[in-house]
C-alpha cells in the first residue's frame, strides 16, 4: 500500500484530537506530554499540524466511518497530508482494516501502547508504517514522562479495563481486562499535579470503584483508601471519582461520602435500565431494588449528594412497558443530571446479534421522552439549588468581560463576575438557575 501524496519527515508541531470519554482526555494529555519530550510542539491554534494524533472512541455511532472522515479532512490542498497516527479504541478494534484502507495513516497505537509513541513517529519519519495494539501485562505508566503541567482541573487515571462484560459494551475488549495503578505511583503522579496547579482531581477508571491497591504501609485498601490519602494534600481542595459500577459501590465509599470532605457531593452511577428483564439481558449482575438501595445508603451519607447515571433505550427486546419502568426510575431517584444513549449494536459484543433489535424510530421516541424527563429533573435540581452559598472552583473566563466560569460541588457551571483567577475557590451565592448552568454572586474575594 503506498500513499502518493508526501508527508513531513520529523515532524516539528502536533495536535492531539480526543473523542469520547474522559480517559480519552487523560491519555490524550498524556501524548502530548510524550511528544512534548520530544521536542515537537503544539500546532498554533488555526494551523495545520506536521503530525497528528487522532484520539478515537469505540463506544458507540459509526466511530470507525467518522475516522475515515477525519483522515479525509487533514488532506491538504496541495494533496499532502500530516504524519496521521490513529489512537484510542477504534485504532485497538479495527487497527488492521485502517492501514489497509487509510495509506495516510502511518501509525496505529491502541490504548495499552501509546507510551510507544515516540519510537512511532521515528519509524514514520523514516518512512514506516507501524501498527501496536499489544495488551502488555506491564504497565505504560511507568514510561510515560512526569507530570509537569496542569490546570485547576486534572483527570488522573487509577484504573483501566473492564471484566464486567455487559453485553452491550466493547470496552472489555478494547481496553482489556481490569488493572489497577499502584497506590504509590497515583499519589505521586497526583502531588505532582498539585504542584503543576491542579486544585481538583477527577480519578478515572472505567471501573473506578474497583480500583485496589495496598498502601504504605502494606495494607489493601480501596479506593476509599485512595481518597483519604489524596484528600492528604494540602493544596489539593477538591477529589471526584468517575465511573463507578454499581456492584463496586463498598460501605467504605459510601463512608467516605459523608466524612471526607474534599469528596465532592457529586455520584456518577450508571444504571442503564430500569427493567430488570433488560438488566439481566445486559448481563449488569444487578437489579433495579439493589441500586435504589445503594444511592439510599449514599443519601444518607450525604444527604445533600448529586446523582448521575447512565442510560441506554432501545436494548434488543425492550419492550414499551420496560421502558416505561426507566422513566418510573428516573422519577423515583430525581437525577442531578445524566447521559442516555440509544443502543448501538457493537461488532462482537453479544447484544450485536440478539434477536429483536429495537427500530430506530421506536428508539428515536424513547430517547426523546428520557430526555425530557431528565432535562426537567436537572432543572428542577438546578432551581433547587437557587439560595445556596458554595464554594466555586474557578476554571476559566466566560464570554462577557469579567465574567467567570467554575463548577459548583455539585458539578454544576457557574458563572459569576469579580476580581478572581483561575484556580481560586471563591465563594458564591447561586442566585438564578438555567437548565445547564446557574447564574451566581461573589461573595468574598479568592482565598487562595
Ligand atoms: N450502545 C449505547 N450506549 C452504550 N454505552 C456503552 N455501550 C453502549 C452501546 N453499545 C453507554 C453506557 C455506558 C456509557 C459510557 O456508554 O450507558 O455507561
Ligand atoms: Fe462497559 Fe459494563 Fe464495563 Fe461499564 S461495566 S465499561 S458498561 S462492560
Amino acid at each position: 500500500m503506498s500513499n502518493p501524496a508526501p508527508t513531513p519527515a520529523n515532524p516539528k508541531t502536533y495536535r492531539v484530537k480526543s473523542f469520547g470519554c474522559q480517559m480519552n482526555v487523560y491519555d490524550g494529555d498524556r501524548m502530548a506530554e510524550l511528544l512534548a519530550e520530544q521536542g515537537i510542539t503544539p500546532a498554533p491554534e488555526g494551523e495545520d499540524a506536521d503530525l497528528v494524533v487522532l484520539n478515537t472512541c469505540h463506544i458507540r455511532e459509526k466511530a470507525a466511518e467518522k475516522v475515515y472522515s477525519d483522515i479525509g479532512r487533514l488532506r491538504r490542498e496541495d494533496g499532502s497530508s500530516p504524519l496521521i497516527a490513529v489512537a484510542g479504541c477504534v485504532a485497538q478494534a479495527e487497527g488492521e482494516e485502517i492501514m489497509a484502507r487509510a495509506p495516510a495513516v502511518k501509525m496505529v497505537v491502541g490504548p495499552q501502547a501509546y507510551h510507544r509513541l515516540p519510537d512511532m513517529v521515528k519509524a514514520a519519519s523514516e518512512g514506516r508504517r507501524m501498527t501496536d495494539t499489544d495488551m502488555p501485562a506491564e504497565t505504560k505508566f511507568d514510561a510515560l514522562p512526569k507530570r509537569r503541567r496542569s490546570g485547576p482541573t486534572a483527570f488522573l487515571t487509577v484504573q483501566e479495563g473492564c471484566d464486567k462484560f455487559c453485553t452491550y459494551c466493547v470496552v472489555p475488549y478494547t481496553r482489556g481486562a481490569e488493572i489497577s495503578r499502584p497506590h504509590a505511583d497515583l499519589i505521586e503522579e497526583a502531588k505532582r499535579l498539585v504542584e503543576a496547579g491542579a486544585r481538583e482531581i477527577t480519578l478515572l477508571g472505567q471501573n473506578v470503584n474497583a480500583w485496589t491497591g495496598e498502601n504504605a504501609k502494606g495494607q489493601a485498601v480501596g479506593l476509599d483508601g485512595l481518597i483519604r490519602e489524596l484528600a492528604e494534600i494540602p493544596d489539593l481542595a477538591r477529589i471526584r471519582y468517575t465511573t463507578s459500577h454499581p456492584n463496586d459501590m463498598t460501605p467504605g465509599l459510601i463512608e467516605a461520602h459523608g466524612d471526607v470532605a474534599k469528596l465532592m457531593p457529586f455520584l456518577h452511577l450508571p444504571v442503564q435500565s430500569g427493567s430488570d428483564r433488560v438488566l439481566k439481558a445486559m448481563n449488569r449482575a444487578h437489579q433495579v431494588e439493589k441500586y435504589l438501595t445503594i444511592l439510599e445508603e449514599v443519601r444518607k451519607a450525604r444527604p445533600d449528594i448529586a446523582l448521575s447515571g447512565d442510560f441506554i433505550v432501545g436494548f434488543p427486546g425492550e419492550t414499551d412497558a420496560e421502558f416505561e419502568e426507566t422513566l418510573k426510575l428516573v422519577d423515583t431517584v430525581g437525577y442531578a443530571q445524566c447521559f442516555s444513549f440509544k443502543y448501538s449494536p457493537r461488532p462482537g459484543t453479544p447484544a450485536a446479534t440478539m434477536g429483536e433489535q429495537v427500530p430506530m424510530p421506536v428508539m428515536d421516541e424513547r430517547l426523546k421522552r428520557l430526555q425530557t424527563a431528565l432535562n426537567r429533573d436537572q432543572y428542577a435540581f438546578n432551581t433547587a439549588s437557587v439560595g445556596k452559598t458554595c464554594e466555586v472552583l474557578v476554571e476559566r473566563r466566560g464570554k462577557h468581560p469579567g465574567q467567570w466560569l467554575g463548577k459548583s460541588p455539585w458539578l454544576q457551571s457557574v458563572h459569576f463576575t469579580g476580581d478572581v483567577a483561575v484556580g481560586d475557590v471563591v465563594t458564591v451565592e447561586l442566585v438564578e438557575a438555567g437548565p445547564n448552568s446557574i447564574a451566581g454572586a461573589l461573595k468574598v474575594p479568592a482565598s487562595a
